[in-house]
């Protein structure tokens, strides 16, 4: 039975490592596949080091471009390489452009599609990531949900029952493999953060595309920093943007790169709060406790909110809801979402060779 892994931009890695893993000790025969979404050493490499990931089999290089050429140019090279191996299934992760381009070419070729993280709805048909998800949904044949609510999004769709696992999050049973590596001393080290601080992502089309939207979001930074300081690990998307609205000339902002996996998750694990529009870091932080303001109208993850410390703000809302955080410690202890236990893994690898052996 051979398995191929669709993997291409930066939150699809620490969701395909455990998987991977799960099915390498079942004895699977898996290739994996980066489509070159995602590209710079730091956005891409660094997550292979870090988390003992395979090297990819192969790499399409696809690089950046409008949303039709970036899809088309995944869909293209994998159809040729799906032709030449016809895999038993294909495995796509999470709701980027390379899930979708994965999950239209194996259907149309009749290789069945198993979706990682399927289900979540924003219910906002502006984000690509909305489309994106509803469309693989619709053509995979295993959905694989993190969360109880995706269940319902999916019944209501019209998705069979049957096709549906709810068998937790990945992503987290990465953090939680990784934890004993991050290294807050250090990260407070390197970037000389003394006291408190706020940790910051940011890089959905709604916040860093447009000027106006933009130059709220910067404003409300640079007023955050007013209460604490910030370490802004930056995207690139939008990153000329921001900085040229004036993101690091005021208040308390230190911009700096991407950061590996690492660094980035030793820096959220010290925080003392996240400012983000990060999918995965609403998720990280919900599990490490640690207070998140997600700077988005809606989110797809809402057990962040009811089982989390994750609260929806805007541009507008954040300095105060802020300042009321502040007001309180940390939490010392928090409720974790249902089977958000290490383990994801371990169950969609079942899940998989059970639905493969069934169907030989
Ligand atoms: C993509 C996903 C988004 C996900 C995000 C995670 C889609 C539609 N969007 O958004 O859902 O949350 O990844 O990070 O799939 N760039 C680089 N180096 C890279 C990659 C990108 O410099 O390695 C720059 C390029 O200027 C590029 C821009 O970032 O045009 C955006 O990259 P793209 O992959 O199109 O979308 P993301 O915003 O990264
Ligand atoms: N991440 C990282 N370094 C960073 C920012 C993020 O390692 O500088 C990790 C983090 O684990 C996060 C994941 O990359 O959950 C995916 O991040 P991103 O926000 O790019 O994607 P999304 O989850 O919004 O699709």
């Amino acid at each position: 039975m051979s398995i191929v892994h669709i993997t291409g931009a930066r939150p699809n890695f620490p969701k395909a490592g455990p998987v991977m893993k799960a099915l390498a000790s079942k004895g699977s025969s898996q290739t994996l596949v980066h489509t070159g979404q995602h590209y710079s050493d730091a956005m891409s490499d660094i997550f292979f080091e870090q988390l003992s990931l395979p090297r990819p089999d192969v790499n399409l290089g696809v690089g950046s471009g409008t949303h039709a050429r970036q899809t088309a140019a995944v869909m293209v090279g994998l159809e040729d390489l799906f032709l030449a191996e016809r895999p038993d299934l294909v495995v796509v992760y999470g709701d980027v452009n390379s899930t979708v381009a994965a999950a239209l070419v194996a259907s149309k070729l009749h290789i069945p599609v198993a979706h990682v993280e399927a289900g979540l709805r924003s219910f906002d048909m502006t984000m690509p990531e909305e489309v994106n998800r509803r469309l693989t949904d619709q053509l995979s044949d295993l959905l694989l949900v993190t969360s109880e609510d995706a269940i319902e999004h999916l019944l209501r769709e019209g998705l069979s029952r049957d096709s549906i696992h709810f068998v937790g999050n990945p992503m987290i049973d990465t953090l939680i493999a990784n934890q004993h590596k991050f290294d807050v001393a250090a990260a407070r080290q390197q970037f000389n953060l003394r006291g408190d601080y706020l940790v910051g992502t940011l890089h959905r089309p709604g916040n860093v595309d447009d000027e106006v939207d933009a130059r709220k979001v910067v404003g409300a930074l640079i007023e955050a920093s007013q209460q604490l300081q910030v370490i802004l690990p930056l995207h690139p998307r939008g990153r000329d943007l921001l900085m040229g609205l004036g993101l690091s000339d005021a208040g308390n902002v230190t911009v700096v790169d991407p950061l590996g996996y690492l660094e980035f998750m030793a820096l959220v694990s010290g925080a003392r709060a996240v400012i983000t529009d990060s999918g995965g870091v609403q998720e990280e932080t919900t599990v490490l406790g640690v207070p998140c303001f997600t700077l988005r109208p809606n989110t797809e993850r809402p057990v962040t909110i009811t089982h989390g410390t994750n609260q929806l703000v805007t541009a507008e809302t954040l300095t105060k809801r802020l300042a009321i955080a502040l007001e309180s410690d940390r939490p010392t202890s928090w409720p974790v979402p249902p089977l958000w236990d290490g383990a994801a893994g371990e169950r969609i690898a079942e899940v998989i060779k059970v639905w493969l052996e069934t169907r030989a």
